[in-house]
């Protein structure tokens, strides 16, 4: 563990998410582009992108790999850092 890499938001985790992804999901009321809003949403996003419900395929977007899953599974469980 303790040779692992932190997770930051910055970093690794808001780079995951396309101008799309962040447009598209702001009228829903969460903010892609905010750790703030990404912390607070962590477990549906989570179940989502690993589901692979979001983005949605007709969105023409690709699915989350289960490595983009794993990076934002480790964000979470170390604790949300910035
Ligand atoms: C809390 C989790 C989420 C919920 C409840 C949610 C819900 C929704 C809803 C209701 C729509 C509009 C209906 C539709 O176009 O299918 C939508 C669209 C979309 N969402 Fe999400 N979403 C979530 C997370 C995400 C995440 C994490 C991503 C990206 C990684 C994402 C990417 C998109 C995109 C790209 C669209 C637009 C699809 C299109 O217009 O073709 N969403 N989402």
């Amino acid at each position: 563990m303790t040779n692992e890499p932190a997770i930051s938001f910055a970093k690794d985790i808001r780079p995951m998410f396309t101008d799309m992804d962040v447009a598209h999901m702001k009228p829903a009321g969460i903010d892609l582009s905010s750790k703030e809003s990404v912390q607070a949403h962590a477990e549906a996003i989570y179940a989502s992108v690993s589901g692979g419900i979001m983005p949605p395929p007709s969105s023409g977007e690709a699915r989350w790999t289960p490595e983009m899953c794993e990076r934002f599974k480790r964000w979470q469980a170390n604790g949300f850092l910035p």
